[in-house]
């Protein structure tokens, strides 16, 4: 079966900017299953083989250290020597993600994928650093447990309210996700273009 989350995933990360070598991409849920699920996404091994060829770093956190062994394993197994322990090699981190993401670098794509309350994915968008212009990606925003937009349901109202302009893409059958490009960067700068 086609992986729809990962070509989403992929034109996605086509869109982010590149301003230096020390801008990231970065996942927050790793891969939990250790082959190919289309519902899933298997976006670990997607954005580290995406990284890989165009020269970004890649960051993968998981709260999750059985998820983190499966994940760093998997990229061994598909990415071989590019997966090594080398300096810019894709990296799975074992944090919970709001931390990881309150220290980090600046953040040219984001990808979050993780608990499934709206909450999560708010918080974590919140304490982050974007680079301007940087794409985040939020999958699982189909409805579900009362939630119109899953797991971007809280962000899309901040996205609103702050005139952040985000996309829905159809991903898996029943599946969405949910694209914004945040132009000014985040946190928002507050100088003056007076
Ligand atoms: C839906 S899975 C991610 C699927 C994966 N992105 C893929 O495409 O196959 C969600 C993951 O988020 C992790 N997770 C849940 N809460 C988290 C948190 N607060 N910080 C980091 N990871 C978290 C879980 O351990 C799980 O591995």
């Amino acid at each position: 079966m086609i992986n729809f989350k990962a070509k989403a995933l992929e034109m996605a990360m086509q869109t982010a900017p590149i301003q230096d070598s020390t801008t990231i991409f970065v996942e927050i849920g790793c891969i939990r299953e250790d082959h190919e699920v289309p519902s899933d996404g298997y976006s670990t091994v997607h954005m580290a083989r995406y990284c890989i060829e165009h020269d970004l770093q890649f960051v993968s956190v998981d709260a999750n250290e059985e998820n983190v062994a499966i994940a760093r394993t998997a990229l061994r197994k598909e990415l071989g020597g590019s997966a090594s322990p080398l300096p810019g090699a894709p990296v799975v981190i074992h944090l919970d993600g709001e931390k990881y993401l309150k220290a980090c670098n600046p953040i040219s794509f984001l990808y979050l994928d993780s608990h499934r309350d709206p909450e999560y994915s708010l918080n974590q968008f919140l304490v982050a650093n974007l680079v301007p212009g940087a794409v985040v990606a939020i999958d699982d925003a189909h409805p579900y447990d009362g939630w119109e937009y899953g797991k971007a349901t809280d962000l899309i109202k901040l996205f609103d309210a702050e005139e952040i302009k985000w996309k829905i893409v159809p991903t898996h059958p029943q599946f969405k996700m949910v694209i914004a490009r945040i132009v000014d960067g985040w946190p928002k700068s507050t100088e003056s273009h007076a």
